[in-house]
């Protein structure tokens, strides 16, 4: 039989594909149970302040109705004591829907009504009638941030702030170039395709089943263990297929909380489905206030970088992500200090949204490089160069591997960057102004903090089953597990099935933070070795093993040689950073050209190039995929996405796609992806680093940089809409 072609590193398309095309693949809210009922939420219509009554007969009355909950007759359960706690929450207390009278935030779920079917439910919470004693919100971060504070403790699993080095204030004094400016950026919803959504299907025995829009069934399994008294084996929450989630997933969310109230309470199966309308108060990504100061030298080499931000949170909790720390990482600079604070608002919690931190942050840092450049007459690109730096300068420690050199080399080269007019509104075609950007891109590589499990399955009729509990958010876990588990056992891919998705399989931890290829990768992996050595041992009786030896397509053979109709093996991967001496992350060097209207300030991103450094890539077809949608995400960003709030009211004015605007295809054009080659035998054992994040982090700043190329404006605010950038034009003649 001719040799199996290798599969990882190929561009294998997507084995979870011709399910989600023909509907096969079922998402939380399509899951059949018998004898459902339908719960919908009714929001809060204030900021803040305390419930006084609810008026509930004429919605009772409603045909199919079957019961209100509100926080005076919902049932008691850990979830409302003193010290629960959610996984992967922050600092502080986390919200509970119907716990108590206080409103936190407008759209706060304050009644759930259930009916036995989805219409009669939603006309019914139509009609529950709530009063209100108000209170005097807050939700400008403009006003708040005077009484912005560091957040007293630090939330667990995400890098800190870096201690500051060298003596950042005599520095910039002394330094003979300096730009100093203030960026600001808006709130975003993460408004994945996929509604959330949980259904519970009330089982004998007090068990059930929750079909929940998750991206880590585990997670949401403990947690409604421990909120609603199950025992484990009683819960099984799965998560098969997830239409994205950009991590408003990482916590267990409201509709899974209220479902499972609901069917605890009514022995029944519940749905709820949580419209779009209401996807504005689950989180957000937290807007921030960020001053940049880099002194520099004639040459623009950097002297001090200081960077101060003030993000928002939630009365509730000090929401925290990694705003700063790359800001330390990226560039040579002996004088750095860095301060982070929160200012607290009443809304809902932020939380985690693609490149947290980063995205934000970067944002502030590449705009003020940019704007060095230009200060000291600098090609942008010419002054990364000058600024690089191959170590860990804040911690002094050398990086696993760092290919940036060749993003920027590689990404210039197809981008035609050579060919840059440096003078800003140099650049023109007809009536449209034409800016080229560029900016860094840097996000963590590493594995998740939690150890992963993964089982491998070999039956006699030579087929392979891979099964671990995390999702696939549409990263593409599905194939390249599928992938890495067919060449460990040297079968065809046709011949592995991947299952993900299900609280039952073998533990590992929340799709998310880039780390889950490396993560669930390696536990696969290292799962496949196993069995291959057991399949060796119990055919041959040796238990030294050099998979070498074994010539192609002999593993089923083996089994058969054991007396066996299938073998399994199951292993666990353990992150091992403490102690490493090195740091990991991945690197992107992002070229942006915009083309501008001139009388309209109409922007278009006409072409983006990223070059990527993540060390060994799956699979190109999927991993180009990652990128290029991180890129359309952050294109939104960049000139789109604004949860903006009318402060009277302290809620968010949008209520759907036509006020949230995000790019749609007319808004997209050419998406290059570059992959330089780096190899990392330090990061995971599969020498992956992950790509979820990494696409988005470089292009809101590179587009910005090209609005200001294109018209010599700087707009330090996104999103860039025509109203922050037309006031800037400067008018030719002729009107
Ligand atoms: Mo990601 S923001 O860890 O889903």
């Amino acid at each position: 039989m001719a040799d199996e072609p290798v599969s990882t590193g190929k561009p294998l398309a997507r084995v979870d594909g011709p399910l989600k095309v023909t509907g096969g693949a079922k998402y939380a809210a399509e899951y059949e149970v018998p004898d459902l009922l339908h719960g919908v939420i009714v929001p809060s219509s204030i900021a803040k302040g305390k419930i006084t009554g609810f008026d509930t007969e004429e919605a009772m009355a409603f045909p199919g109705v079957i019961k209100i909950f509100t926080h005076q007759n919902r049932p008691w359960g850990p979830h409302f004591s003193l010290f629960f706690k959610d996984p992967m929450g922050p600092p502080g207390r986390p919200f509970r829907p119907l716990h108590n009278e206080r409103v936190h935030f407008s759209g706060q779920p304050v009644a759930l009504v259930v009916a036995d079917t989805f219409e009669a439910a939603r006309d019914a919470a139509a009609l529950v009638r709530v009063s209100y004693r108000e209170e005097v919100h807050a939700t400008d971060l403009e006003k708040e941030a005077v009484s912005a504070y560091e957040p007293p403790r630090h939330r667990i699993g995400v890098p800190p702030t870096p201690k500051p080095t060298g003596d950042a204030g005599t520095a910039m004094a002394a330094a003979p170039v300096k730009v100093e400016a203030t960026y600001r950026t808006s709130p975003e919803n993460h408004h994945p395709m996929e509604l959330f959504a949980t259904t519970v299907h009330w089982g004998a025995d007090n068990t059930i089943t929750v079909y929940d829009k998750t991206q880590s069934p585990k997670s949401v399994q403990i947690y409604l263990k421990t909120a609603f008294l199950f025992f484990r084996r009683h819960v099984r929450v799965l998560s098969p297929y997830v239409g994205g989630a950009f991590g408003l997933g990482l916590r267990p969310q409201q509709s899974v909380f209220l479902a499972v109230l609901a069917a605890k309470a009514l022995k029944r199966s519940v749905r709820i489905v949580i419209p779009r309308d209401q996807m504005y108060t689950l989180g957000y990504r937290a807007h921030a206030i960020q001053t940049v100061a880099l002194g520099a030298d004639e040459f623009g080499l950097l002297q001090a970088l200081k960077q101060d931000a003030i993000a928002a949170t939630s009365r509730n909790e000090d929401a925290q992500d990694p705003m700063l720390y790359f800001s330390g990482l990226l560039y040579r600079c002996e004088n750095v200090s860095l301060s982070y604070k929160l200012a607290k608002l009443d809304t809902v919690s932020p939380c985690d949204m693609r490149g947290p931190g980063a995205t934000t942050g970067m944002f502030a840092l590449e705009s003020a490089m940019d704007e060095l450049s230009y200060a000291t007459g600098q090609d942008p690109l010419a002054l990364r160069y000058a600024n690089y730096t191959s170590d860990d300068q804040m911690e002094h420690r050398r990086m696993s591997s760092k290919a940036l050199m060749d993003c920027y080399a590689q990404g210039a080269e197809k981008f035609g960057w050579s060919l840059r007019i440096p003078a800003p509104r140099s650049m023109r075609d007809g009536r449209e102004l034409i800016g080229w950007g560029m900016a860094t891109g840097i996000w963590d590589a590493a594995l998740s903090p939690l150890p992963a499990r993964a089982t491998v399955t070999l039956t006699a009729d030579n087929c392979l089953e891979v099964a671990t509990s995390v999702t696939d958010i549409g990263t593409g876990t599905y194939t390249i597990l599928t992938q890495l588990a067919a060449d460990a056992m040297q079968l065809p891919v046709d011949r592995v099935t991947t299952r993900l998705g299900d609280s039952s399989l073998p533990y590992n931890p929340t799709q998310g933070g880039s780390w889950t290829a490396a993560t669930a990768g390696s536990a696969v992996q290292a799962a496949c070795d196993k069995l291959k050595k057991k399949l060796l041992k119990h055919s041959t009786g040796r238990d030294t093993f050099n998979p070498g030896v074994v010539p192609r397509h002999q593993f089923v053979d083996l089994l058969k040689a054991a007396g066996k109709s299938s073998m399994k093996a199951t292993a666990t991967i353990t992150q091992l950073s403490a102690g490493r001496g090195f740091t990991s992350a991945t690197h992107s060097a992002v070229f942006a050209e915009v083309r501008i209207d001139e009388e309209l300030g109409v922007i278009r991103v006409t072409r983006i190039v990223s070059a990527i450094a993540a060390g060994r890539i799956l699979n190109p077809l999927t991993a180009q995929s990652q990128i290029r949608g991180a890129s359309v995400m952050a294109i939104g960003k960049a000139l789109h996405e604004d949860a903006a709030y009318d402060h009277n009211l302290g809620r968010c004015m949008a209520h759907s796609f036509a006020d949230y605007h995000i790019p749609s295809n007319a808004d997209i054009f050419d998406l290059d992806v570059i992959f330089v080659d780096e190899k990392d035998e330090e990061v995971s054992p599969i020498g992956a680093k992950g790509l979820g994040e990494i696409g988005s982090v470089a292009v809101a700043p590179a587009i910005a940089n090209a609005v200001f190329h294109a018209t010599g404006h700087r707009v330090r605010e996104l999103p860039i809409t025509i109203d922050r950038l037309l006031p800037g034009l400067p008018r030719t003649g002729g009107h």
